[in-house]
């Protein structure tokens, strides 16, 4: 038999946790669900009655939060209140890379981890099953089991016990709901049978059994590492072959759709592109690499950590490719930039391929117009390390890299000696090359670091053009 669920508290109400617990909520209307973060102007949004205003932008969750709000899903700052009223606690707080200590660069910065462990182990009461959502290095289950093990035991209000489930989340951004509605498989990792049984029962609602997968804990926190390292590995491996497309005249788009037919390979993950970005891929590749070194795996470790060079150097060797082409020199050149986030349909710019491309070409002396349809300037300031500054006026040489944020892409290439487009956004696909060409400063150029333009209709236009894969 195992427990029925009938109130969940989620810590963490970002990228993952909300749209995660927006889609329980929504699929499992008898559970209470209150999604609780320490940010007080997050939550606020999340609560924004106008939908507009929600703290993370993904098609299709205004209208499961617009369907579920206030009816079982809530949002909050009561943190405390929250874990005592739940019999099932996520935790989906933030675990970035750690910059500093030991196995900074590599290692997960678990401190947001442990607050939330410490904190559920003094709040909650009764029996809590608590379920990492967030990506963890393996064996954090053990670290937070620990922690909670501490706080078991008889209390005034009655008997204190913990479960430690791990449960990663897949979903990808942009496309967040139909992954959550429509999971290719749901992982759940742990000891417990009733606690796994539990946590099933909910994602039966709408999962199809066969794709619920049980597992011991090690396996699915290992599950998850290794799923976005080999998805990773496959971007590096197709960036690889396009620069030697580039090379050889070969064109990485019927390299991809030739090796794609083989059922052994399939089609997907296969674009060639500015990178890999997002929170997940390079910071999950840095944990295993961390995790094989510590086990001795010198060869393994290795092995994976030049995946993330090779991405590296696919998103420098773009910027290099735009000074180069531009006669070996950017300094007081205009060059519009069109997509900032680190994939289409997302605002999120963690580890986007735009902030080390765009900084490589600030330090050359460009001034870069940037257009993204859903970034925030403050966000691009934070990202590139510097405010907005209109170009000097008077002695443009003088070598100083500026940006600024354009409103349309129109307004980003009036006057520019080039275009670099960096994320896939859809209305890129349909750019009028003739009437944008025209506003250019002529030889100018094209770089569609995507291969997602009208390449045709930008040639005919007059432009150059060079595109990712194309020889
Ligand atoms: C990823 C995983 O897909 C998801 O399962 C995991 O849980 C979280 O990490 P996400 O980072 O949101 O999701 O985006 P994803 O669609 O995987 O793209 C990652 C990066 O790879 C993006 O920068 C994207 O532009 C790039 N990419 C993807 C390519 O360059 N080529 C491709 O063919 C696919
Ligand atoms: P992810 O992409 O993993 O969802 P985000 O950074 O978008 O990461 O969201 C993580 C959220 O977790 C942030 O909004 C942060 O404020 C919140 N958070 C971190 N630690 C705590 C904590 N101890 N209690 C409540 N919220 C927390």
């Amino acid at each position: 038999m195992s427990m029925a669920i009938q109130s969940i508290c989620c810590i963490g109400a970002g990228y993952v946790g909300g749209p995660t617990m927006a889609v329980i909520a929504d699929r499992c209307p008898h559970i209470q669900v209150t999604v609780v973060d320490l940010n007080a102007a997050r939550i606020a949004a999340w609560n924004d009655p106008d939908l507009g205003g929600l703290p993370v932008y993904e098609p299709g969750l205004d209208a499961v939060v617009g369907r579920c709000r206030g009816r079982n899903l809530h949002f909050s700052t009561a943190v405390d209140a929250a874990i005592a009223q739940a019999d099932m606690v996520f935790l989906s707080v933030n675990t970035p890379t750690k910059t500093r200590g030991i196995g900074a660069g590599q290692a997960s910065d678990l401190r947001w981890i442990e607050a939330s462990a410490r904190q559920v182990a003094a709040a909650a009461q009764g029996h809590t099953i608590v379920v990492e959502k967030s990506t963890l290095p393996v064996r954090t289950a053990a670290v937070i089991k620990t922690i909670l093990g501490a706080a078991e035991g008889e209390t005034p209000s009655g008997r204190k016990s913990f479960a430690v489930l791990s449960n990663p989340e897949f979903l990808a951004e942009g496309t967040a709901i139909s992954d959550l509605e429509a999971p290719d498989r749901v992982l759940i990792g742990g000891e417990e049978p009733a606690a796994i049984e539990a946590l099933a029962s909910i994602y039966q609602q709408w999962v199809p059994t066969e794709r619920i997968l049980r597992t011991n804990v090690w396996s699915s926190e290992l599950s998850k590492l290794t799923a976005n390292s080999f998805l990773a590995q496959r971007i590096s491996s197709i960036n690889s072959i396009a620069a030697l497309c580039e090379a050889t005249g070969a064109d990485v788009r019927e390299v991809a759709r030739a090796i794609g037919a083989d059922s052994r390979i399939g089609p997907k993950f296969l674009k060639a592109g500015p990178g890999f970005g997002g929170s997940c891929f390079q910071k999950d590749i840095l944990n295993l690499v961390y995790l094989c070194r510590h086990y001795g795996l010198d060869d393994v470790a290795a092995y994976w950590e030049s995946v993330v060079s090779l991405n590296s150097w696919q998103q420098h060797r773009i910027s290099t490719k735009v000074v180069q082409n531009l006669f070996g020199t950017v300094t007081g050149k205009r060059i519009a930039v069109l997509g900032f986030a680190f994939k289409a349909d997302t605002n999120d710019t963690r580890e986007t391929p735009a902030i080390r491309i765009c900084a490589d070409l600030l330090e050359e002396g460009a001034q870069l117009a940037i257009f993204d349809p859903k970034v925030s300037t403050q966000q691009m300031a934070l990202d590139l390390g510097q405010p907005p500054q209109h170009p000097p006026g008077g002695n443009a040489l003088s070598g100083e890299g500026v940006w600024q944020v354009a409103p349309s892409p129109e307004a980003a290439v009036r006057g520019a000696d080039a275009v670099l487009v960096l994320t896939e956004w859809q209305q890129f696909t349909t750019l009028d090359w003739p009437a944008l060409a025209v506003l250019m400063r002529q030889p100018a150029w094209l770089f569609d670091a995507r291969a997602i333009c009208d390449a045709h209709g930008a040639r005919a236009a007059g432009l150059k053009v060079w595109r990712v894969g194309e020889g």
